[in-house]
């Protein structure tokens, strides 16, 4: 693994910046006979993001900048270059690009990093490469590419079903938000084989959105979020990591709305009212040692976009 720091763009390159998501519901069905899950997954896209840069190379080549650039694979199954690869051979093109990779988000962090990376990278390449595809070709490949990759592309607020990848729009005011990074990530996939395994034997209903939540997010009232927010992995990550209790204890001592794991974790959210808060609930965070560092964002936040050069 190797890490190069880009300060500038080149010219000829192309940059997206593209937010992590929390999942304000994560209503999650039995598995099915692919040994994937059906959703209700009410994404939100935070002001919380990597950056990728695309610049015509020789081959294809990933790097990456940020404190946890250690933790990202370079290799051909980071979802960037999977994008680039998969949206290549769509147009018999070599996928000849260095993408690098500006990264903020938390590293298997359960807020969709690895697939915020893979819908820049898409969009970045189709914009190097003057391929212009439509927003329904561009969908396409998100969703080869992973459950949570459309909604990378799109951002805002919407809700998912399937495994996640058909969207619709759901309207969202603004909201607050501290994120407390945990030591080490989480696999998804074992997540959701400890869902299976804690639910084995219980009917496990059909994942339906929660009309409370969805006009909650609408309205912008955080109070009313904050009796709303549910997620059924949050068992399941606790069950894999019981130390993320004491640092949702942490930030509901601290004064949090409310607290919950993001995702499959494990980061934890706590959603507050304002900015301020947010600092006061993140300085308390940081100093109860139950976590490795915290994050304050907004929401909902725009999904992947070219920036000017
Ligand atoms: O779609 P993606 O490759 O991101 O999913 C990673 C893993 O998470 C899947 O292989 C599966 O184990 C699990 N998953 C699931 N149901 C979903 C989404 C993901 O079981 N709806």
């Amino acid at each position: 693994m190797s890490t190069a720091a880009v300060s500038t763009t080149a010219p000829g390159s192309v940059t997206v910046r593209v937010p992590a998501k929390v999942n304000v519901q994560l209503a999650v069905g039995a598995a099915r006979a692919d040994g994937f899950h059906d959703l209700a997954n009410v994404f939100l896209a935070v002001s919380l993001h990597d950056e990728v840069t695309a610049t015509p190379a020789a081959e294809l080549r990933v790097t990456c900048e940020g404190p946890d650039a250690d933790q990202v694979p370079l290799d051909r199954t980071n979802l960037a270059a999977r994008a680039a690869e998969l949206l290549a051979a769509r147009h018999g093109l070599e996928p000849a690009v260095h993408l690098h990779i500006a990264k903020r988000i938390p590293v298997a962090g359960g807020m969709a990093g690895g697939s915020a990376d893979g819908a820049g990278a898409l969009l970045a390449c189709d914009t190097l490469w003057g391929l212009d595809s439509s927003r329904e070709e561009l969908l396409d490949i998100c969703a080869e590419l992973g459950s949570d990759v459309p909604f990378s592309l799109v951002g805002e607020a919407a809700l998912g079903t399937g495994r996640g990848e058909h969207l619709t729009p759901v309207g969202a005011g603004t909201f607050h938000w501290v994120f407390a990074v945990a030591e080490g990530g989480l696999s998804t996939p074992a997540v959701f084989r400890e869902f299976d395994r804690l639910t084995a034997g219980t009917d496990v209903p059909v994942p339906q959105a929660d009309p409370a939540l969805l006009a909650a997010l609408r309205s912008g009232d955080a109070d009313a979020l904050a009796a709303a927010l549910s997620n059924d992995l949050q068992a399941a990550a606790l069950s894999l990591r019981p130390e993320l209790a004491a640092t949702l204890d942490a930030g509901l001592g601290a004064g949090a709305l409310a607290a919950l794991v993001s995702g499959s974790g494990p980061t934890t959210a706590f959603l507050v009212h304002d900015p301020e808060a947010a600092l006061k609930v993140a300085a308390a965070l940081e100093a109860s040692g139950t976590c490795r560092t915290t994050r304050t964002a907004s929401s909902p936040s725009p999904g992947a976009t070219v920036l000017p050069r």
